[in-house]
């Protein structure tokens, strides 16, 4: 099946009981036995429920995985992968990442003793050269957050099989439309569902997908015993979501390329960030993993003032000032003060993550509506 029929059908049939051909929210804690151990597959919904794993089926399919696992939030699907190691394991994470991964990582894992290395991994030498007989995950972002850097998943993928270690992929930016890292060599690939999978901005999800069934085993075992796992009526909403990712993916990477290209030609512009330039340091990757660059856009502004991003992030009317991406609706963020204001401004800075970047998450509308509301906000410094 190609990919819109499986966005649509993958994992979905009409409901046994009653034809509904949406599936049903299976709003229960619980489900009857005939006597103790005899059931339907379901005891209890936090171990399972029949909407959730709908929704996992479906996200398996869409990754090329056979295992999915639907989580609270993105948080608490990286909270899983990380519980997979012992105290003294060692992590390898990119430099360039989302800021709530880096808060999790130094502030929550390391207190119990997993050590996280942080490697600029599109030098993949690099990373290679920080494993020891500790290391256990490489953990990978791409396109990073906000710097839009490229890594390749298929080096990566090699080296962590060399070794003998998991590699993780944070496929949020991406999604599966756009790419599929189980298929160049990653072991986890992990969303947050908030985003582009939900799509709507009215959800928090997280999600996992894997091929391996030991692996699959061991992430239920901690999704089941740490419980942070979605409510049935948001695992609807974002089964809803799905059914459009592929035509909204689409737009948003229509989208993307005119307003990065309007943006490039800014004289208020100092730099634009988005993959699908020819000038990218790592276009040929991007072009070889990905199947489209996507809405997700970083700039500076000329001067550099932070004052001027503000001034700026204040004068949009389409693109909303808020948290999050991956909504039909454009928004925009101050990376510095808002979604990395976790990580210190000696390592921001290390990235290129300046006091003028701004982020665009470029949504589904109108393109010349967007670029007049850009061309607007500029005006104004
Ligand atoms: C790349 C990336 N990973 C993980 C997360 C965390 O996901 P959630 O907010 O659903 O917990 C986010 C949230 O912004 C993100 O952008």
């Amino acid at each position: 099946m190609k990919f819109g029929t499986k966005a649509i059908h993958a994992g979905i049939k009409p409901d046994p009981g009653t034809g509904a051909i949406m599936t049903p929210i299976f709003q229960t804690s619980t489900y009857v036995q005939k006597s103790p151990g005899d059931h339907k597959g379901f005891e209890y919904s936090r171990t399972q429920n029949p909407t959730r794993q709908v929704l996992e089926k479906n996200l398996a399919a869409l990754e090329n995985g056979n295992h999915g696992l639907c989580f609270a939030s993105g948080m608490a699907a990286i909270d899983c992968i990380i519980k997979l190691l012992q105290p003294g394991d060692e992590v390898i994470s990119t430099n360039d990442l989302y800021g709530g991964s880096y808060r999790i990582f130094t502030r929550i894992f390391s207190k119990y003793g997993i050590r996280f290395h942080f490697v600029n991994m599109e030098d993949t030498a690099a990373v290679e050269a920080l494993i020891n007989e500790n290391t256990k995950l490489i953990w990978a972002e791409t396109p990073t957050n906000p710097m839009m850097n490229i890594i390749d998943i298929r080096a990566l993928g090699k080296i962590s099989k060399r070794h003998g270690i998991l590699l993780g992929v944070d496929n949020t930016f991406a999604t599966p439309f756009l790419q599929n890292p189980l298929d160049d060599g990653a072991d986890l690939v992990m969303h947050s569902v908030t985003k582009y999978l939900a799509g709507h901005s009215d959800v928090v999800m997280g999600a996992i997908v894997v091929k391996d069934e030991k692996l699959a085993a061991e992430l239920a075992f901690i999704q089941n015993s740490c419980g942070a796992v979605p409510g049935p009526q948001d695992c609807f909403l974002v089964l809803r979501g799905i059914k459009t990712l592929h035509l909204r993916m689409e737009r948003h990477s229509q989208n993307g390329k005119t307003i990065a290209a309007y943006l490039k030609n800014h004289p208020k512009v100092e730099k634009v960030y988005w993959p699908g330039f020819e000038d990218h340091p790592n276009h040929a990757v991007a072009r070889r993993q990905m199947r489209d660059f996507g809405g997700m856009i970083s700039f500076t502004l000329t001067g550099n003032s932070l004052e001027d991003a503000r001034k700026v992030l204040e004068t949009f009317r389409i693109f909303v000032l808020a948290e999050s991406l991956g909504g039909v609706e454009s928004l925009c963020g101050h990376p510095a003060s808002m979604t990395h204001a976790s990580i210190p401004r000696e390592e921001r800075e290390k990235v290129g993550l300046s006091d003028s970047l701004i982020r665009l998450s470029v949504g589904i509308e109108d393109a010349d509506d967007l670029k007049k509301d850009i061309s607007r906000a500029l005006e104004a410094i």
